[in-house]
C-alpha cells in the first residue's frame, strides 16, 4: 500500500511542486495550505509522514509538530525551514522532527530523503526512527577492493576525533560516507550538521558559520548562533568546502585549531567542541597550488583523506548496487521485480558512469518504472548506455541499424506506457518535446494521441 504523506505549507507554489514530485514517486499525497488545515487533516487520518513548513502565519510548524508527536508519535515529521534559520531546524529536531530541510532545496533532496526514511522504517519495522543508526551503514554497498580500502581506513579514523577530508567525483557517495563516519564515532548520538558551503552567499558566510551579535551589521536585529555553536558536541560536515570564501579561510583555520569561535560583532572567544568532516569533488591540492585555498587549512582538514573512487573503477559494486536498488524501488514503486537482467548488468559494467552511483540509481529507477516483466531488460535502459565505444554489437548488423531498432522499440514502449502522453514520455526519456517529435518522425513512429496543446 502506498505511503501516506501530508504536505503543509502556506507557499502555494512550494505546495504544488512538492506534492507533484512526491505523487510521481508513488506516494499517496495530501496537501494543506496552512497549519490549521494541516492539523485538521492529521486529526482525521493517520499519515506515515508529514512535511511541514515552520514559518506559517496561523499555526506554526512547531505547533503542528508538537500536536502530531502527541497524537501520533509514529508519524515522521520533516520540517522545512527558511535559509538562515538553522536554529529553528535544530529546535525542530529536538522536538522530534526526523529531519529538516533548508529552503531552497533541490526536489531530489526531498524525494531522496523521504525514500531513505521509508526504506529505513521498513527495514527496521519501525517508521518512527531517526535517520541515523544502522540504516545508513547497511545501505552502503561496498564489494569492490576500492571501497573495501575506503572502509578499512574509515574503521580506523572514524572513531577518532580527527578531521577527515572526503574526496570523490559527483555522486560517488561522499555524503553517505560522512554520515557513516559520524555514526561510527562516539558522537553518533549528537547532532550531524551538514552545511553546503556553496549554498551560502559569501557575505553571509561568517555570520552563518560563527553567529552574530545583535546590531553587528545592518539587519542583525537579534543575536544568532552560527553552525559551529549549533553543531556543538557533534559533527559539522562542510560540504563543497572549496566554495568557502577565501577571506574567511583564516578565521576557519583558527576556529579549527583553537576550537574557539568569535561571533560577528562579538568581543570574546567561546569554546566549541566539534568534529569537522569536509567534502569536495574538485582537486583540492590543485586549488592549494593555485593559491585558491589556504595550504594550512587544507592540511588541517585532511588529517585523514578518504577518496571515494568513481563507479567505473569499481565495477564489482555494480551488481550488489543493482540488487540493493531493486529492492529499494520495489518498495517505493510497489513492484515485485526480481533483478536487473544479466545482459543489462554486463552493459552497466562497460559504461563510464559520469554521474556515478547517483546516475546508476536513477537508471535503475527509470528501468523499473518501464519494466513490465520480472527483470529489468535492455529495453528498459536508456540508449546512451549503448553508445559506449568498444561495445560489442551483434555481428552482421550495423551500429546504425541497431540504434534505429532500439530507439524505435524504446520510444514506442515509453509512449505506450504513458498512454501516448508525449509530454510525459519526453520527460521520462529526458529529452525535449520537439526532440521527441523529430525522433518519432525519423523513426516512423505513429502515435494516436491528440497533439499537445
Ligand atoms: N556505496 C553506496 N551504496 C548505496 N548507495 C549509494 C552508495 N554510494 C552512493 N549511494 C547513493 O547515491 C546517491 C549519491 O550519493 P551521495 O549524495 O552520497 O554522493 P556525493 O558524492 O555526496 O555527491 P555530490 O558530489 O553530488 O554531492 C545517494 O542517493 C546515495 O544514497
Ligand atoms: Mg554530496
Amino acid at each position: 500500500m502506498a505511503r501516506k504523506i501530508l504536505v503543509i505549507d502556506d507557499d502555494a507554489m512550494m505546495l504544488t511542486i512538492l506534492s507533484k514530485a512526491l505523487d510521481k514517486e508513488g506516494y499517496d499525497v495530501y496537501v494543506a495550505k496552512n497549519g490549521t488545515e494541516g492539523l485538521a487533516l492529521a486529526r482525521a487520518s493517520r499519515f506515515d509522514l508529514v512535511i511541514c513548513d515552520i514559518n506559517m502565519p496561523d499555526v506554526s510548524g512547531f505547533d503542528v509538530l508538537r500536536e502530531i508527536k502527541r497524537t501520533s508519535p509514529s508519524t515522521m515529521v520533516i520540517n522545512i525551514t527558511a535559509f538562515g534559520s538553522i536554529k529553528d531546524a535544530v529546535k525542530a529536531v529536538h522536538m522530534g522532527a526526523v529531519e529538516y530541510v533548508v529552503k531552497p532545496f533541490p526536489l531530489e533532496e526531498m524525494t531522496g530523503l523521504v525514500g531513505r526514511l521509508f526504506n529505513q522504517g521498513e527495514e527496521s519495522g519501525d517508521s518512527s526512527r531517526h535517520a541515523t543508526g544502522d540504516d545508513v551503514v547497511n545501505s552502503l554497498v561496498c564489494n569492490s577492493e576500492g571501497m573495501k580500502k575506503v572502509f578499512s581506513i574509515l574503521e580506523k579514523c572514524a572513531p577518532s576525533e580527527s578531521n577527515i577530508l572526503i574526496t570523490g567525483e559527483n555522486g560517488t557517495g561522499k555524503d553517505l560516507v560522512a554520515r557513516y563516519i559520524h555514526l561510527k564515532s562516539p558522537r553518533r548520538d549528537k547532532i550531524f550538521l551538514p552545511v553546503n558551503c556553496a549554498a551560502i552567499p559569501s557575505e553571509m558566510f561568517e555570520g552563518e558559520m560563527f553567529g552574530h551579535e545583535k546590531g553587528a551589521f545592518t539587519g542583525a536585529s537579534r543575536n544568532r548562533e552560527g553552525m559551529f555553536s549549533l553543531a556543538n558536541g557533534g559533527t559539522l560536515f562542510l560540504d563543497e568546502v572549496t566554495s568557502m570564501p577565501p577571506e574567511l579561510q583564516g578565521k576557519m583555520l583558527r576556529a579549527l585549531e583553537s576550537r574557539e569561535i568569535m561571533k560577528v560583532g562579538g568581543s570574546g572567544f567561546e569554546p566549541v567542541d566539534i568534529r569537522v568532516l569536509a567534502a569536495t569533488n574538485v582537486n583540492l591540492a590543485e586549488h592549494v597550488a593555485n593559491n585558491r585555498f589556504r595550504k594550512d587549512l587544507y592540511y588541517r582538514l585532511k588529517v585523514f583523506e578518504v577518496n571515494v573512487p568513481p563507479l567505473r573503477e569499481r565495477v564489482e559494486d555494480i551488481e550488489p548496487l543493482c540488487s540493493y536498488y531493486v529492492s529499494f524501488y520495489n518498495k517505493r514503486l510497489g513492484k515485485t521485480i526480481r533483478e536487473v537482467g544479466p545482459a543489462v548488468v554486463a552493459r552497466f559494467k562497460k559504461y563510464g558512469w559520469p554521474g556515478n552511483v547517483r546516475e546508476l540509481k536513477n537508471v535503475i529507477e527509470r528501468g523499473m518504472i518501464l519494466c513490465d516483466s520480472d527483470a529489468v531488460g535492455l529495453r528498459d535502459i536508456p540508449m546512451e548506455l549503448f553508445g559506449d565505444v568498444g561495445d560489442a554489437l551483434t555481428p552482421g548488423t550495423t551500429l546504425k541499424d541497431e540504434m534505429h531498432n532500439y530507439e524505435k522499440t524504446f520510444i514506442t514502449k515509453v509512449l505506450q506506457k504513458v498512454g501516448n502522453d508525449r509530454k510525459k514520455a519526453a520527460e521520462l526519456m529526458g529529452i525535449g518535446l520537439s526532440s521527441l517529435y523529430r525522433k518519432m518522425e525519423e523513426l516512423g513512429i505513429k502515435s494516436n494521441s491528440p497533439p499537445e496543446n
